[in-house]
């Protein structure tokens, strides 16, 4: 098959797609945007497509890594001070659809409630 000149530039993209397909990652994982990291609240990430188990990594003033799930929906506490910048990404850990996703970082703001912080 001849391609077209026009396709040069599209052609990481499409090596991409092609190895994604024999892998069999025909979904690309897609990670939900979050509203807002407020300090010591709840947070629900989710996100969709690739396949499980999935685990999911959150940088701030350190890292943490969540444990792995097969659920598309995980429930975080903010136990980072306001002000911080948070990046998370979320990984599919199945071997058929190794991928990534991330999501634009936010500055966690400040809440009712310090607690969950230590020292
Ligand atoms: C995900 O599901 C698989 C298959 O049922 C199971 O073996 C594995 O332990 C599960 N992983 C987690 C983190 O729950
Ligand atoms: C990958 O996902 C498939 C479909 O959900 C599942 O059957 C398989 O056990 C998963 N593989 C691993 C290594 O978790
Ligand atoms: C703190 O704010 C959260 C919502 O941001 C609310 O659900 C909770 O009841 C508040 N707690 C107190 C003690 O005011």
């Amino acid at each position: 098959m001849k391609l077209p000149t026009y396709c040069s530039t599209a052609l990481p993209a499409i090596v991409f797609l092609l190895q994604s397909l024999r892998a069999g990652a025909i979904d690309l994982l897609i990670f939900d945007p979050v509203d807002a990291y407020v300090e010591c609240q709840p947070v629900l990430f989710s996100w969709s497509g690739a396949l499980p188990p999935y685990d999911m990594g959150i940088l701030g003033t350190r890292i943490e890594t969540l444990p792995a799930t097969n659920a598309t929906s995980l429930t975080w506490v903010v136990d980072f001070p306001a002000g911080t910048v948070v990046r998370a990404a979320v990984r599919s850990l199945n071997t058929s659809s190794i991928t990534f996703a991330s999501i634009p970082a936010l500055t966690v703001i400040a809440g009712n409630d310090s607690s969950c912080l230590s020292s």
